[in-house]
């Protein structure tokens, strides 16, 4: 995988940054798989970046959105394995739908749209609540998998 640390206030290389990054870079590879108990964290640090892209987005910083991405899409790389893994096809789907929201975020960074880029952001988080909604419960600490999911 390529590093930007360099990206940073050079509008052309964050550019670049986010064109590798809408073209689909960032397969799971060499990453470990996720395990039922390693998903929870790894859900909650997706939250985090995606807060970041967010603040990202309002600021125009695109190079740093592009890194944001960078780091997104390997860990929904994970997520699909894990679920391709328990043969959950529905889940599968909807992380694909979580990719797209997510090129869409890419390519609106690249065209530096402020406006279709806040639009991908909510699009984003449409789809992590959908999945949500039909594969996660709330526990008396936290959420879960659902049982049966
Ligand atoms: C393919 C389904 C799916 C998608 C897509 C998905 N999630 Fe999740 N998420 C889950 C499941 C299932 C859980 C419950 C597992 C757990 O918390 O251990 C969860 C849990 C979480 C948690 C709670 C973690 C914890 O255990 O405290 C956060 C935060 C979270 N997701 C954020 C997000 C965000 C933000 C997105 C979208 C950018 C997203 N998720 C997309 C399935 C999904």
């Amino acid at each position: 995988m390529m590093r930007w640390s360099g990206a940073k206030g050079t509008l052309a290389v964050g550019v670049c940054a986010l064109a590798m990054v809408a073209g689909g870079a960032g397969a799971a590879e060499g990453q470990e798989a996720l395990t039922e108990e390693t998903y929870g964290p790894t859900m909650s640090e997706i939250r985090l970046i995606v807060g970041d892209a967010e603040l990202h987005v309002d600021a125009r910083y695109w190079p740093e959105l592009g890194e944001d991405l960078d780091k997104l899409f390997p860990m929904f790389r994970q997520i699909e394995a894990f679920w391709t893994a328990r043969g959950n096809e529905d889940a599968v789907g909807r992380v694909g739908t979580t990719i797209e929201a997510l090129r869409e975020i890419g390519n609106a960074g690249i065209a530096m749209e402020q406006g279709r880029a806040r639009a991908g952001i909510r699009a984003l988080r449409g789809t992590c609540q959908s999945c949500h909604d039909a594969h996660r419960e709330e526990t008396a600490d936290g959420y879960r998998i659902k049982s049966g999911s």
